[in-house]
């Protein structure tokens, strides 16, 4: 036998040889998957309201329902997937870890305290320090590391290794996904004449959850800034590409890849991906607050963005549904608070 055959394989291989394995095992989320995660999650998370515009309000176009899921514990959708991820199978006695400093993290740590686990939350030095208190508010062990998301991962992925705690994966593991999935479920049993949704992508686990419930029944929009395009990118190119990522809305959308199952299931189910500018999602959120006073951050307004802007149009008499899918923002980065807005 050779030395190259005996040898151990260096840690960064048999990390990535892990993500590979996990990425394998991905393949898809069905809506007996979202069904099944909304039985487990029921009682855990909250049936957020939803709210019929009136012509005028917002946008002249009539039939357009909110999801206010920016009302969700913790903020955002993230709880769902957090929850259903715990509850899918025993958590062992080392916890949970994942890597995000923001509403990912957020939703583990609230979701490890509820159900009594120890979570570690790994983060980038970018990760903002308001979701950061957040992630610590909610009895979460947060651990700084490097300087992007990809070497949080890393490290992120070394503790699971050394410690046995269970992963779960921001948008990209198939818990998350049917987690997420049930945002829309809820919502179609709250607004059946709803025939469009607009979504917002980052690493693409809540789209993955619009598409695997809908199942083309309901066509799905997917909604980036154009400064951070993954999804459009990984579209053009035929298959997930790393992309720079920056931009206003980058501590919610900014994952610089997007995940394996939203790709898969947006590549068979996809309506359309539409790009939206800052400026454009800035003002929808001071719109949301202006005339609605509904808060929300950057990657919570994203969707109503492409509507506001007119980057994407309803054909006449469709009916919109749109998610407004985050609360969490720096107060004094808020519409209306920094005389720059
Ligand atoms: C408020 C908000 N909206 C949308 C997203 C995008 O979710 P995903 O990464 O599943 O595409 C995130 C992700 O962190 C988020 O926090």
């Amino acid at each position: 036998m050779t030395d190259c055959i005996c040898r151990e394989p260096p840690r960064r291989l048999r990390l990535a040889v892990n993500i590979m394995a996990n990425a394998s095992q991905i393949e898809s989320v069905s809506a007996f998957d979202v069904a099944a995660a909304a039985a487990r999650i029921a009682g855990r998370v909250r049936s957020t309201p939803v709210f019929r515009l009136a012509p005028g309000d917002l946008v002249p176009a009539t039939g357009v329902v909110l999801k206010l899921e920016c009302l969700q514990h913790t903020g955002s959708f993230k709880a769902r997937g957090a929850f259903n991820a715990m509850l899918a199978s025993p958590v062992p006695p080392a916890g949970v870890v994942t890597a995000s400093g923001g509403n990912h993290g957020a939703a583990v740590a609230f979701a490890a305290s509820q159900l009594g686990h120890r979570a570690e939350i790994f983060a980038a030095a970018t990760a903002p320090a308001a979701k950061i208190d957040r992630i610590r508010g909610y009895g979460g062990h947060v651990f700084r590391r490097g300087s992007a998301y990809s070497q949080a991962m890393e490290a992120c992925l070394e503790r699971a290794l050394a410690t046995g705690a269970r992963l779960i994966h921001a948008y990209d593991q198939p818990e998350t996904v049917a987690g997420q999935g049930t945002t829309f479920r809820e919502f179609e049993e709250q607004a059946p004449e709803v025939d469009v949704v607009l979504v917002a992508v980052g690493g693409g686990g809540l789209l993955a959850g619009a598409l695997a419930w809908y199942d083309r029944r309901i066509k799905v929009v997917g909604v980036e800034p154009e400064s951070a395009p993954t999804l459009a990118r990984a579209l053009a190119a035929g298959s997930p590409v790393d992309v720079e990522v920056a931009g206003i809305a980058v501590d919610s959308l900014g994952a610089r890849r997007i995940g394996a199952i939203a790709f898969a299931l947006a590549r068979e189910r996809l309506h359309a991906s539409v790009l939206v500018t800052d400026e454009a999602i800035r003002q929808s959120q001071a719109l949301l607050w202006d005339q609605l006073r509904i808060m929300a951050e950057p990657g919570g307004a994203t969707a109503l963005a492409a509507l506001l802007s007119g980057r994407w149009r309803p054909a006449p008499g469709q009916r919109v549904g749109v998610l407004v899918c985050g609360a969490n923002l720096d107060l004094s980065l808020a519409p209306g608070r920094n005389p720059q807005s």
